[in-house]
C-alpha cells in the first residue's frame, strides 16, 4: 500500500474533477489518497512517497496559479526527492498548438529535477478532443495504479 498525494493544478475545475475521480479508484486498490488543491508545503510532499500531479495549463504554457508556488519553490529549493515516485496527468487544448499541456510538462520537470522518479508514462488530455477528461483519466489509472 502507498501512500499518495494527488496535487491538483486547476483554474476552472477540469483537473479536480479527474483528482475526485481517480481517489476512489487508487483507495479501491488498497492506497491511503489525500488531494490537495493548496500550495503543497515540502513536508506534504515529504509526507507521502508517491505523488500524482493532475495539472491543467493556462495563460500560454503556464502552469495554474494554485501549484505554482510549489512548482517555483521546487524549482528553487530542489529538495532531495529522490525517495519520491510520480506520477502526471496533463491537461491542455491541442488548439494551443505551442503550448499543448505546458502545465503539466513543467510540473512534471520540476520533479524529475528534485531527483523524483517516474512512474508510467505522462497521459496528456487534449479538452479539444476529450470533453471529458475524467474518463481518460480513470482508463489510464488503471494501469498506473498496478505500478505504484
Ligand atoms: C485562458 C486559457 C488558456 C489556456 N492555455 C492553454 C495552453 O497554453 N496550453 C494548453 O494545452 N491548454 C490551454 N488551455 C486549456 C486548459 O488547460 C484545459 O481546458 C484544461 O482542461 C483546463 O483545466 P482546469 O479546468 O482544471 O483549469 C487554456 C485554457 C484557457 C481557458
Amino acid at each position: 500500500m502507498a501512500s499518495i498525494l494527488i496535487l491538483v493544478g486547476t483554474e476552472s475545475g477540469n483537473a479536480q474533477m479527474v483528482a475526485d475521480a481517480l481517489k476512489p479508484v487508487l483507495e479501491g486498490a488498497g492506497h491511503a489518497v489525500d488531494v490537495t488543491d493548496k500550495a503543497a508545503t515540502k513536508a506534504d510532499l515529504e509526507a507521502h512517497e508517491m505523488l500524482l500531479v493532475v495539472c491543467a495549463t493556462h495563460g500560454s504554457g503556464d502552469i495554474p496559479t494554485n501549484i505554482l508556488p510549489l512548482a517555483e519553490t521546487l524549482e528553487r529549493e530542489r529538495p532531495d526527492l529522490s525517495a519520491h515516485r510520480y506520477g502526471v496527468i496533463a491537461l491542455g487544448d491541442m488548439t494551443y498548438q505551442d503550448t499543448f499541456c505546458g502545465g503539466g510538462k513543467k510540473v512534471d520537470k520540476v520533479l524529475e529535477l528534485c531527483g523524483a522518479k517516474k512512474v508510467g508514462a505522462r497521459l496528456e488530455v487534449d479538452a479539444s478532443s476529450q470533453p471529458l477528461p475524467d474518463e481518460e483519466a480513470l482508463t489510464w489509472v488503471e494501469s498506473w495504479k498496478a505500478l505504484v
